[in-house]
């Protein structure tokens, strides 16, 4: 099982989306999956730039000469996607959609009816079916804050003509690691994401209480609120204390030449 998971968080290793992917494609591994991590954030990918040359001039290949180029061959043939994306303003990242625009090489311009659908055929008809599997976190509570997202990436599927294997979502992400430092008790969500991982490779699906202890609530929305806003205002005085020390530093400077 060949495996490409691609992490577009531009706080890459060391980010809530890291997190929760890193243990699922251990678990991925343990199970016997070859499994290649990439980060958008070490990638060069430039953006589409719609003129269908990959369709048209140069059928499979895009113009522009990218880190791409050498990606999709490996995308065409591997047996399972992840994405992996923070939540950002209900959605994917833009380095993420950026990625997903530049697989449109894979496809014929042709259309054709899929599931009494209009869609575009693969390059490669006999290519077996990939799976696409999401991984997100984001910084609001609740579950539904994923909605959109997970709306998006099932019609993705559609698209490429890809199995949707399912997600793995944190809410209120940035809490875990914290409660991790802080050793509360949430090794079990870290343990659910890479048993997603194993089954995923096992038995070719997630279950479903897996997936829910990934997103179980971590503390009650009331406290979440109250320790994300203090965390905030502290960082804000924190800013607003070196701002004063830097002026009063520029101050004793000044005072200091006039008086040589
Ligand atoms: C530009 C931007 C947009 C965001 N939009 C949302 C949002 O719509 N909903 C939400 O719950 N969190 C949102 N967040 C919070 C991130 O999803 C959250 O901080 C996440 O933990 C970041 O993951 P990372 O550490 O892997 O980068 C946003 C953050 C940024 C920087």
């Amino acid at each position: 099982m060949q495996v490409i998971a691609i992490n577009s968080s531009p706080n890459a290793a060391r980010g809530n989306t890291a997190a929760i992917l890193d243990p699922f494609l251990e678990g991925m591994r343990e199970a016997g999956a070859e499994v290649e991590l990439l980060y958008t954030k070490k990638l060069k990918i430039k953006p589409c730039r719609g003129d269908l040359n990959c369709w048209l001039r140069t059928p499979g290949k895009c113009s522009q000469k990218d880190d791409m180029e050498a990606l999709l061959p490996k995308l065409r043939d591997c047996d399972v996607m992840v994405f992996a994306t923070p939540l950002y303003v209900d959605g994917m990242s833009g380095p993420m959609k950026m990625f997903l625009d530049r697989m449109i090489p894979l496809g014929l311009p042709f259309v054709e009816l899929r599931d009494d659908h209009c869609r575009h055929p693969s390059r490669d008809p006999q290519l077996h079916q990939r799976k696409f599997a999401l991984v997100s976190n984001c910084g609001f509570w609740e579950l539904d804050n994923f909605d959109a997202l997970v709306g998006h990436m099932e019609a993705i599927c559609r698209n490429f003509d890809s199995e949707f294997a399912g997600a793995l979502l944190r809410p209120h992400g940035g809490a875990l690691r914290a409660m991790l430092e802080l050793g509360a008790p949430v090794q079990d969500v870290l343990d659910a994401a890479r048993e997603a991982g194993r089954q995923l490779i096992q038995e070719g699906k997630m279950r479903a209480e897996t997936l829910a202890t990934v997103s179980r609530e971590l503390l009650p929305r009331e406290v979440y609120l109250e320790r994300a806003n203090q965390n905030f205002q502290d960082a804000l005085d924190e800013v607003e204390r070196r701002r004063e020390r830097t002026q009063v530093r520029a101050a004793q400077k000044r005072s200091a030449t006039l008086q040589a």
